[in-house]
């Protein structure tokens, strides 16, 4: 039994209505990928400085949250959320049928989704930066390639967000807000 449980048991304090789920790297992370990712979209027609150097600041977070993903705390812990695609595929029945559990970290779909993001954004700026060396300059198809990714990634990024509102309806409470203080109802 807890501290906690033994508290409520002795009819103590109640325990907090809210825990913290999301360390300030991860929110950190999260924000600024979302901020660098508009600026690297919308500047990929001209790829001036900007561009580049969001690109690059993208490639440095992907880096920094896969490091985070061993060494983190339990919730950021690839080991935490990623699930096989049998278990992925379980869950979205459970969605389908309206009776998935509700998840204090990454739920499966969610956990498949984070890793897709990772891996296509890893794409686009290795496929942007091939785009700057001698080997591949000017190579119509690396460009290609680069924006075929970019414009993957959006289509992902739409799905994103359009299951964080849907886990956030489907559970009564606020995701996005969650990914801003860091804090989830405990139950
Ligand atoms: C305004 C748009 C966005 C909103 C509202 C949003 C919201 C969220 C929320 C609520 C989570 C936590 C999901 C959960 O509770 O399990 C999350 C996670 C995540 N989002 Fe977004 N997101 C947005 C844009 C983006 C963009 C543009 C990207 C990447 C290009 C992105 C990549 C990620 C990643 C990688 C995670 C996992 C966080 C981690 O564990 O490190 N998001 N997002
Ligand atoms: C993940 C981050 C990135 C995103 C989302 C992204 C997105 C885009 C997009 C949408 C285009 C427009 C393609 C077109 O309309 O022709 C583009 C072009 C370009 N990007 Fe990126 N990019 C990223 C990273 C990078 C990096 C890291 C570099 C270089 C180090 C780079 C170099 C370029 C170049 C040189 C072009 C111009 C291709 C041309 O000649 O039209 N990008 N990018």
């Amino acid at each position: 039994m807890s501290t906690v449980d033994n508290t409520i048991g002795a009819g103590g304090v109640t325990p907090p209505a809210a825990i913290k789920v999301w360390d300030p790297l991860v929110r950190v992370f999260h924000w600024s990928l979302a901020t660098l990712f508009l600026t690297a979209y919308l500047t990929g027609e001209d790829a001036g400085q900007m561009h580049i150097a969001a690109g690059y600041a993208i490639a440095g977070l992907m880096a920094l949250r896969i490091v985070w993903g061993f060494v983190g705390p339990r919730h950021a812990r690839f080991g935490s959320f990623v699930r096989s695609p049998r278990q992925v595929l379980a869950y979205l029945r459970d969605v389908a049928l309206r009776r998935a559990p509700r998840y204090l970290g990454h739920n499966p779909a969610g956990g498949a989704m984070i890793v897709a993001l990772l891996v296509m954004l890893l794409e686009t700026g290795i496929t942007g930066y091939m785009m700057t060396t001698d080997a591949f300059w000017g190579a119509k198809w690396v460009e290609e390639v680069h924006e075929t990714f970019a414009n993957l990634t959006v289509g992902l990024v739409v799905f994103h967000v359009l299951g964080v509102l849907f886990s956030s309806f489907a559970h009564a409470e606020n995701l996005v807000k969650s990914m801003i203080t860091g804090r989830k109802r405990r139950s």
